[in-house]
């Protein structure tokens, strides 16, 4: 079974999300869009919550949020207590996904041009967690959270 991920955008981010979703599909994933099916403004906290919510009800998916900057998707996606990290290059997606266990993904369609957005999303998906240390360090965050 293709491992599933979960996309979401508000306006500033759809035009990326389509271009992803269309990636995701070639590469095999089971792509769940959720939302919004056009590009009328809207709230990007609504479209955050559909995927964290997802995502929470799903240990094996990863998410994917795209707004104009990212930086309203990961803050809300953090605040709603999943692990979500801003990335604008291979290195940071690299990163999040090996030290912090990233669960989603943020992009900003308004930073990040298609072709680096795509490379970064590959290095997201195709990067493990390291476990060990780092397992105690994404503990703590919870841990000290609380
Ligand atoms: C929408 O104009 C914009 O504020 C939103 O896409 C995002 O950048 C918020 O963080």
């Amino acid at each position: 079974m293709s491992k599933t991920i979960v996309i979401g955008s508000d306006h500033g981010g759809y035009a990326l999300k389509q271009v992803l979703i269309k990636a995701l599909a070639d590469w095999g994933y089971a792509v769940e869009d959720q939302g919004p099916d056009c590009l009328e403004s809207c709230d990007y906290p609504l479209f955050a919550a559909k995927v964290v919510d997802r995502v929470k009800a799903d240990d094996a998916a990863l998410g994917v949020l795209v707004c104009g900057t990212g930086q309203g998707m990961t803050m809300t996606a953090n605040r709603m207590g999943v692990r979500a990290a801003l990335c604008t290059n291979e290195f940071l997606a690299r990163m999040a996904r090996e030290h912090n266990d990233a669960r989603i993904l943020c992009l900003g369609e308004r930073v990040t041009g298609q072709g680096l957005a795509l490379a970064i999303l590959k290095t997201f998906l195709d990067t493990e967690f390291g476990g060990e240390r780092h397992q105690r360090r994404i503990d703590l965050i919870d841990a000290v959270s609380k």
